[in-house]
C-alpha cells in the first residue's frame, strides 16, 4: 500500500483533508459556546449561508444526516409522511431516522432514469385527508442525486405541484454547489452562487454539506424561515447536536464557502477526464458524469472480475467503491495526474 501523499482516493468527496489556509482559518476563529448561541464563528457562518441562499435563518449541524433529520422532523409530526426518492439519502441511507426518532413515515417513489420523481407519481402518492392514511406533509428532493443534476424546470414543476397541494418542500442539497456549478455551465451562466440561490428558492428548507465537494472536515447547515429554524434548533438539541465551541468547524465551512465554490468546476472537468479515459474498454459502460461522480457498470465477463479489479487498484494506491457498479468521485485532493493513474491502472488491468 502506498503512503497518503500518493494515494488517489476516489471513494468519495468526503475524504478531503483541510487545506493549510483552511487550517489557519480554523486556528484563528473566535469561539464561544454555541449552545448559548454565543459562538461568533458559528453565527457568522449561519448568517452567511442564509444570505447566500436567500433565507431568513440557518442552523449549523455536524452532519448532513442530522440536517435532513432536523428538517423532516421540523416539517412533519408523528403520523405524518414525506414523499422521497427510493435512492434519496434522506430515505435510503439514514438508518430510517425520520421513522425511528419522529414516527414520520416515508413514502418512497421510484426515480425516472434522470433521477427525477415523476410528477404524476408524486401527485398520486399524496394521500387524501382520511383516517386510513398518514398525512402527507412534505416533498423531499435531492440535488445532485448520485451526481446527477435535476433539470431546473423539473425542480420548479415538482415544487410548484407540492406547494399547490399544501406540502412543504425540502431539498437535500448536500451537493447543492455542484448542482449549481453544472446548472450554470449548462445555461452558460457564470454566477454559481446565483444559480444555487435559484435552486434553493424553490424550497422551504435546504440542507447543504460543507464536508463533501466544498472540502471542509465536518459540518452542514439547514436553511429556512426563522420559525422553521427555531423548531430545527430544538430537534438538533434532542439529537445531541448542540456543539459548544463549534466555531472551529464553522470557520472551516466559512472558508470553504469563500474559497472552494468556484473550483468545483475543476472536479467536474476531472470527472469528465476520467469518464473519457475509460471509454472503449470492453465490459465497462461509463455513465457520462454531470458533476464529480462517475459511475461505471461492469458487464459480461468483466463483472466476475469486479472484486479483483478493486483489489488490484487498491494495491496501486487507487481507491474506489462499488461492486458491479463502480463509483469514482473527484474532489479537492485529486488532480489530473491522479485521474490519469487511475485510468492507466484500469486499462492495464483489463489488458492483462
Ligand atoms: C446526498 C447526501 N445527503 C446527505 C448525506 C449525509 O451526510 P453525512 O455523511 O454528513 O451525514 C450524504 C452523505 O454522503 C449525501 O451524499
Amino acid at each position: 500500500m502506498t503512503d497518503r501523499s500518493s494515494l488517489v482516493d476516489l471513494r468519495s468527496d468526503t475524504v478531503t483533508q483541510p487545506t493549510p489556509a483552511m487550517r489557519e482559518a480554523m486556528a484563528a476563529a473566535p469561539l464561544g459556546d454555541d449552545v448559548f448561541s454565543a459562538d461568533p464563528s458559528v453565527n457568522a457562518l449561519q448568517e452567511k449561508i442564509a444570505a447566500l441562499l436567500g433565507f431568513e435563518a440557518a442552523l449549523f449541524v455536524p452532519t448532513g444526516t442530522q440536517s435532513n433529520l432536523c428538517a423532516i422532523l421540523s416539517h412533519c409530526g408523528r403520523g405524518d409522511e414525506y414523499i422521497v426518492g427510493q435512492q434519496a439519502h434522506a430515505y435510503r441511507w439514514e438508518g430510517g431516522g425520520a421513522a425511528v426518532f419522529g414516527s414520520v413515515q416515508p413514502q418512497p417513489l421510484d426515480h425516472a432514469p434522470d433521477g427525477t420523481l415523476p410528477l404524476a407519481q408524486i401527485e398520486a402518492a399524496i394521500k387524501p385527508d382520511d383516517a386510513h392514511f398518514a398525512r402527507t406533509k412534505l416533498l423531499a428532493l435531492e440535488n445532485t442525486l448520485g451526481g446527477k443534476l435535476l433539470p431546473f424546470e423539473y425542480v420548479q414543476a415538482a415544487t410548484d405541484l407540492a406547494k399547490s397541494k399544501g406540502l412543504q418542500r425540502h431539498l437535500d442539497g448536500a451537493r447543492l454547489f455542484n448542482a449549481a456549478t453544472a446548472q450554470a455551465a449548462l445555461n452558460k451562466r457564470t454566477d454559481i452562487r446565483a444559480e444555487a440561490r435559484r435552486i434553493a428558492q424553490c424550497f422551504d428548507s435546504v440542507s447543504v454539506c460543507f464536508s463533501k465537494g466544498l472540502g471542509a472536515p465536518i459540518g452542514s447547515t439547514l436553511v429556512g424561515s426563522r420559525e422553521f429554524i427555531a423548531r430545527a434548533h430544538r430537534i438538533r438539541k434532542m439529537a445531541g447536536g448542540g456543539m459548544r465551541q463549534a466555531g472551529l468547524l464553522a470557520a472551516a465551512a466559512s472558508h470553504a464557502l469563500d474559497h472552494h465554490i468556484d473550483r468545483l468546476a475543476d472536479d467536474h472537468a476531472l470527472a469528465q477526464r476520467l469518464a473519457q479515459g475509460l471509454e472503449g474498454i470492453e465490459g465497462l459502460t461509463v455513465e457520462a458524469p454531470h458533476t464529480n461522480i462517475v459511475f461505471v457498470d461492469l458487464t459480461g465477463a468483466a463483472q466476475a472480475r469486479s472484486s479483483e479489479l478493486l483489489a488490484s487498484l487498491n494495491q496501486q494506491g487507487i481507491l474506489a467503491t462499488g461492486l458491479y457498479r463502480l463509483r469514482f468521485v473527484t474532489h479537492l485532493d485529486v488532480d489530473a495526474a491522479g485521474v490519469d493513474r487511475a485510468v492507466a491502472a484500469i486499462r492495464g488491468f483489463f489488458k492483462a
